[in-house]
């Protein structure tokens, strides 16, 4: 069964307008790397501002969590995964969204009722938000007699209960989590979740690490399983405390592959028909049975996470690196190939895997096809450049490390980044070797070999924003004025590169933070000083003739038609915000001395004209991979 179309057919039937999903990278927002959430793209909207597609929205957002690479290996995290996702915003609220989502989990996708368990929030004085005995009733309502509702504790468990407050650790959601750690200005609010059960008498909970204590829903041990979360997000943080929005809105998230395990009461989402193709793939290439050796598992898991993950992350435009997103990418990999050779995997399997990736998702999301051959040929030769130092490097390590086994500190930064440069093990793998071989290192001595690391590490900087998990700084940073002219100096960049270098360029990747701006786009070349000259000159002049900048909203054809650019993905049949720097009824030329001068699809925000912008400065033209040239920029 197709459970991502089931379910955004269920929604386009009542009202709710189909967003195709976002790149993976975020669209110049500083504050974090990759999309880890539906909502994510849709804070603005959640905050007030008028989506150009309505007020009920659906999608099946692609997700990748770097903080969830260690998880990876049990019977349910992944790190990449697609989050179906709808949204009222000021339209509806509770009564519609628990009363439909009973619907689609017990009628459309044939749930059991006696498997399903429900959370709320249990409210906080302190914080002023009252507990939500709204939810509790309505889902007491639709389950029917005998559906208690229960004050949950650790000590007593669940008391035959079927619907449980928790405090906000559990039933509060916003992008940065618990209330005492967001940042003034984002939205959040108590939220209800669903629960599948895979059944006491499997007997998952005794013998657990968790087994001291009474089982719960959300107990660890995985017999319960969460598919879904519905936000009520009505507040918003203000220096005070909380207000309440000007809009009620619901914010509803759930993880495919989650919901696929609980359809298909499969224990395992590795076992789910959404990996069966790369499942036999890397069965047929290692002439092993998934599930038949319990020590192979593992690794196992580990590829089918990791290559799903890379084939998605390079197809947004994360090719291998040392940096950034980059390097995540080349971590995954990288640890697949390793995992894979665990596995008897010692022959190139990059492409074959990918492929199989692709053709397990391209319908959803055709630019995997269309990407398919760059995708390919990244992987293979990511995947060269590893193989050809992976025994060599085992070797060493093996025999290096009977020199330094006694004395651990002897493992310095500087021993790891040269192990990384020689044999390519990233940093995070070497450590990895060291677990896997009994040598433990306590906290105190992994961060002190990581910071080491780092100062070595070229990029160092940007490594140690990635280290520890990725959290969100700022919020509402990227709204920032500075970020804004930022935002809008972009889009006179990739107009003018189009019309210096020629119509091949096309946008990459882009980020912004208070400091400077980087772009990513395709060519081949390296800028000559003139280029980089005349674009510098093209867009200052354009700054100095202070066009007003304007948007419409218009469908994606129309978009097209009036020859926008941009990042139209795997967009279709949508409404989007087209801006327009110049006057909106002209051709957008490039050229100071005419009207128009970028139209670019883009959801904002941007100056109002670009006098706001001040002065633009190239500071660097690089190579960032084969065909990838990156500008970074100031506005002063
Ligand atoms: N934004 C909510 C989540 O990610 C739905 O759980």
């Amino acid at each position: 069964m197709d459970y991502r179309k089931n379910y955004l057919d269920f929604f386009a039937s009542r009202g709710h307008a189909i967003l195709s999903s976002a790149s993976l990278i975020p669209e110049n927002d500083p504050t974090t790397l990759f999309t880890g959430s539906g909502m994510q793209p849709m804070v603005p909207y959640l905050l007030g501002q008028t989506h150009p597609n309505g007020t009920r929205l659906a999608d099946s957002q692609k997700c990748f969590r770097s903080g969830d690479i260690d998880e990876v290996g049990d019977n349910r995290h992944t790190t990449f995964f697609e989050m179906l996702g709808n949204w009222s915003l000021g339209d509806y609220f509770k009564q519609e969204q628990i009363s439909w989502m009973w619907e689609f989990l017990t009628r459309e996708i044939g749930l059991d009722p006696a498997r399903l368990y429900f959370t709320c929030f249990r409210g906080n004085e302190a914080l002023g938000i009252p507990r939500d005995t709204e939810s509790a009733e309505l889902w007491q309502k639709l389950w029917g007699d005998g559906a208690a509702i229960i004050d949950f504790s650790e000590r007593d468990g669940m008391q035959g209960g079927r619907i449980f407050y928790y405090d906000e650790k559990k039933n509060w959601w916003s992008r940065s989590g618990v209330p005492g750690n967001m940042p003034v200005g984002e939205p959040g609010g108590p939220d209800t979740e669903m629960f599948y059960d895979f059944g006491g008498g499997l007997g998952l909970h005794e013998g657990s690490a968790w087994a001291s204590a009474p089982c719960h829903v959300n107990c660890d041990c995985g017999r319960f399983v969460e598919i879904g979360n519905n936000v009520f997000m009505e507040y918003v943080k203000t220096q005070q405390g909380f207000e309440q929005l000007p809009q009620k809105n619901v914010d509803f998230g759930g993880g495919l592959e989650r919901l696929a395990m609980a359809a298909e009461n499969a224990q395992d989402i590795f076992t789910t028909g959404l990996f069966a193709e790369l499942r036999s793939a890397i069965e047929s290439l290692s002439g092993k049975t998934y599930g038949a050796v319990p020590s192979e598992t593992y690794a196992f898991r580990v590829v089918m996470d990791h290559m799903r993950a890379a084939t998605f992350l390079v197809c947004d435009g994360a090719v291998p690196s040392n940096k950034d997103q980059g390097y995540f990418t080349r971590r995954l990999i990288r640890r697949a190939v390793r995992f894979g050779h665990k596995l008897g995997i010692i022959e190139n399997f990059a492409e074959t895997v990918s492929r199989a990736v692709i053709a397990a998702y391209a319908s959803a999301y055709p630019a995997l096809r269309l990407h398919e051959e760059k995708i390919v040929a990244d992987f293979v030769k990511e995947e060269q450049k590893f193989r050809a130092t992976l025994e060599k490097g085992l070797k060493v390590f093996e025999k290096q490390l009977q020199e330094i086994a006694t004395d651990i500190s002897r493992m310095t930064g500087q021993w790891l980044f040269d192990f990384y440069q020689n044999f390519g093990f990233p940093f995070e793998l070497i450590i990895e070797e060291l677990k896997t071989r009994d040598i433990l290192i306590s906290d105190e001595a992994f961060k002190k070999m990581f910071a080491d690391f780092s100062v070595v590490f070229e990029a160092h900087k940007n490594l140690s924003r990635l280290g520890a998990e990725q959290k969100f700084k700022g919020g509402l940073g990227d709204q920032s004025e500075i970020s804004v002219r930022y935002h809008t100096a972009t889009h006179l960049l990739h107009a003018t590169l189009k019309k210096v270098l020629g119509p091949h360029v096309e946008q990459k990747g882009s980020n912004i933070t208070p400091e400077r701006m980087r772009f990513d786009f395709s060519h081949t070349e390296k800028m000559t000083p003139e280029q980089i000259t005349e674009t510098e000159n093209l867009i200052n002049a354009a700054i100095a003739r202070d066009y007003p900048v304007t948007f419409e909203e218009m469908s994606v054809d129309a978009a097209r038609e009036k020859q926008a650019i941009g990042l139209f993905g795997d967009k279709y049949g949508e409404q989007v915000k087209v801006y327009t720097v110049g006057d909106p009824a002209t051709t957008a030329t490039a050229d100071p001395s005419a009207p128009t001068f970028s139209r670019e699809i883009c959801g904002g925000p941007h100056v109002t004209h670009t006098g706001e912008i001040g002065h633009f400065k190239i500071l660097k033209e690089e190579s960032v991979s084969a065909g990838i040239r990156r500008i970074k920029a100031v506005v002063e």
